[in-house]
């Protein structure tokens, strides 16, 4: 049978029918031709199935701003994936451009590393409504957001070696996607995440290129701990938009303040805002030099130097991911494992102390 023919019957039988075409090729699919699919994408005309004709969900693992990520296991092949769903209102350009992003991120090999795999983006129904989704790699770990609150809770502080690995696994992400002039956006310990294996960078809900700042990408704000200083000046409210921002530059404030975190979590969360607070106008110099009962403790001569640079108030001056991966002591990196074994000695004190 020729495309033409599929195309014209197709069409008179949605007319018998008054079905819509996505509901008649959801019934041929099922019941007909397993070649029908790849006819039906020839003839452009897109092939709108139940999610849970392909994937078994087996439970939802994230609840974020965007929407539910679910943990699924692919009917076929057995594998386990995440998926992430977007939320009805959120159905926009910035979701459709992460994906992109990312999946164009995926063709090269240090995605497999330090940035998560991202595979397909595609349309689903699910609870009855067209939704959107993003088929990544399942990552079976936790947030660094779960380890720092943990250290909160107990006290308990980060191995040097331990705040390096995390810097110098976020950086190696960073300057990747950096020197493909895609900025990340929300840099925090709850999008990264860890396990056995790796530390990878997940969610590029607010990633963009550089290009286009000024058109979807101006409208979304990171996490406000998180936020460079120039996101205050540069408010324009005379056109509602933040001008001239390099989101790049943004990315390394927000990882310095994290790197900060891991380095005195208790300061980070009871003081952190209200002395950032009391700086945000200035345009000079480094954060680090109002919280010298900080910086005068830190014992990791490399650390403490990248920290000062990445958190300078003027983002010119800010380092680049590129440039403070080469000042990093890399004979002073701890494991992954080793990550690890600190993760469950803090929950086993955890336990212990609940
Ligand atoms: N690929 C993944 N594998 C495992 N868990 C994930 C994955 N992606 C996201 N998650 C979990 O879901 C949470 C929310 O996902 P995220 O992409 O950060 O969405 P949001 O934009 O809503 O913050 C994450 O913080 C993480 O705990
Ligand atoms: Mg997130």
């Amino acid at each position: 049978m020729t495309h033409l023919q599929v195309q014209i019957c197709l069409e008179s039988v949605t007319a018998k029918l008054k079905l819509s075409r996505a509901e008649v090729i959801e019934i041929l699919l099922k019941n007909v031709n397993p070649n029908l699919k790849s006819i039906l994408k020839d003839l452009r005309v897109e092939y709108i199935g139940y999610i849970g004709n392909f994937y078994d969900i087996i439970k939802v693992i994230g609840e974020g701003t965007y929407g539910s990520v679910l943990k699924v296991q692919d009917q076929e092949t057995k594998k386990l994936y995440a998926l992430k769903l977007l939320s009805n209102q959120a159905k926009t350009t910035s979701f459709l451009e992460e994906a992109a992003i990312l999946a164009d991120l995926s063709n090269y090999k240090e995605c497999n590393r330090y940035i998560v795999c991202v595979y397909d983006i595609f349309n689903a129904y699910y609870k009855n409504k067209i939704r959107t989704f993003v088929k990544m790699e399942l990552i079976e770990g936790h947030e660094l957001f779960y380890l720092l609150n943990l250290m909160y809770k107990k006290n308990i502080s980060l191995p040097y070696d331990l705040i390096r690995l995390i810097l110098y696994s976020v950086l190696k992400a960073l300057s990747y996607i950096h020197g493909r002039g895609v900025a990340h956006r929300d840099i925090k310990p709850e999008n990264i995440m860890f396990n056995s294996k790796y530390i990878k960078l997940i969610d590029f809900g607010f990633g963009c290129t550089n290009k286009k700042i000024r058109s979807t990408c101006s409208q979304i704000l990171g996490t406000q701990m998180y936020a460079a200083p120039e996101i205050f000046r540069t408010y324009s409210s005379f056109t509602n938009n933040y001008v001239k921002l390099d989101y790049i530059k943004f990315d390394m404030w927000a990882l310095g303040v994290m790197i900060l975190a891991f380095i005195n979590v208790e300061y980070f969360e009871d003081r952190y805002e209200e002395d950032f607070n009391k700086h945000i106008m200035e345009t000079k110099g480094s954060f680090m030099k109002y919280i010298p009962h900080i910086r005068d403790k830190i014992d990791a001569p490399d650390i403490k130097y990248i920290l000062e640079n990445l958190l300078q108030f003027n983002p010119t001056k800010r380092i680049s991911a590129k440039e403070a991966l080469k000042l990093i002591n890399k004979d002073k990196i701890g494991t992954v494992k080793e990550l690890n074994e600190f993760y469950n000695s803090c929950h086993k004190i955890s336990k212990l102390s609940d």
